[in-house]
């Protein structure tokens, strides 16, 4: 395959990381995921942009402006000839002797990003099982930080207990998914947790939200209590990955009779209708 490594696309045996790279070392670094349907990048403002402010947020300096950094994204979509699947992209603070402290000024960030087919299923997403535990992540789930110990760990619970995914509670109050957005419906509204500092305000779920904006669902974020969930309409979750798919059970509570809910419904309609 290819990648792009430091803003020149390579073939990937000819990368090379340093032992020393803090991103290896310490997690010290940034990433994202895009979607790639038909060729086309999805939302690719909103997760250029989140990748610039996660950088920011630990200060490391992206070497390439936004623009600069979508060229180059496409040129490896090309290159590649993908039609459906997603990119990585990631950015660590760089290769110097090991130490806690920042290197100097003149030690370059590294860069990397590389396509993996993946393809598109449309909206037909049927209900998954997840399985709650507590979120022990630190206090800047903004970032999207290369730190992910808590989300893989907690992942890791839901995969061996035949969950897709597990959502995360921080006493008793619901964040977030492992690696998504979990939202409900109560009375026909939307409710999900405010885009603050305990999750990552994920780019589906911006979409999502501007499609019942769009659409006349009402929302509400606000964060709702496990009980709460536990007792909603309907329950779904949010990811580049899983676009929008219901749970239809939670540590093996039944939502919704099993069954996608007439909200969620919707939503993977006007969420494929954005993609099409
Ligand atoms: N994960 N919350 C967490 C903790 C995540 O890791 C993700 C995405 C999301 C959803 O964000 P978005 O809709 O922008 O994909 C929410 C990515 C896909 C990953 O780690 O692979």
């Amino acid at each position: 395959g290819n990648l792009i490594f430091n803003g020149e696309l390579i073939t990937r045996s000819a990368v090379k990381i340093d032992v020393e790279d803090r991103g290896y070392q310490f997690g010290d670094g940034v990433y994202e995921v895009i979607r790639i349907y038909n060729g086309q990048l999805f939302a690719s403002e909103m997760h250029l942009k989140r990748l610039f402010e996660s950088a920011k947020f630990i200060r490391i300096k992206v070497p390439f402006t936004l623009e600069e950094l979508k060229a180059k994204l496409e040129a490896l979509i090309v290159k590649d000839g993908l039609t459906f699947g997603i990119v990585y992209m990631q950015l660590t603070r760089g290769a110097s002797s090991r130490n806690h402290a920042f290197p100097t000024e003149e030690v370059e960030p590294v860069f990397i990003a590389y396509t993996k087919e993946m393809p598109y299923a449309g909206e037909v997403k049927p209900g998954v099982k997840a399985l709650l535990t507590d979120d022990m992540r630190w206090l800047r789930c903004n970032i999207k930080s290369l730190n992910l110990l808590g989300n893989i760990l907690a992942k890791q619970e839901a995969v061996e207990a035949g969950c897709a995914e597990a959502v995360l509670h921080r006493d008793g109050i619901v964040t977030e998914g492992s690696s998504s957005n979990v939202s409900i419906i109560v009375d026909g509204t939307l409710k999900t947790h405010p885009a603050n500092n305990l999750i990552l305000n994920g780019i589906t779920r911006r979409v999502m939200l501007q499609l019942c904006q769009a659409n006349g669902i009402p929302v509400v974020e606000e964060a709702f209590s496990i009980a709460d969930m536990l007792a909603a309409d309907e329950v779904l979750y949010t990811s580049t990955g899983v676009e929008v798919t219901p749970i239809v059970s939670i540590d093996g509570k039944i939502i919704n009779d099993g069954q996608t809910g007439p909200i969620t419904r919707q939503l993977q309609v006007y969420f494929r209708e954005e993609i099409e």
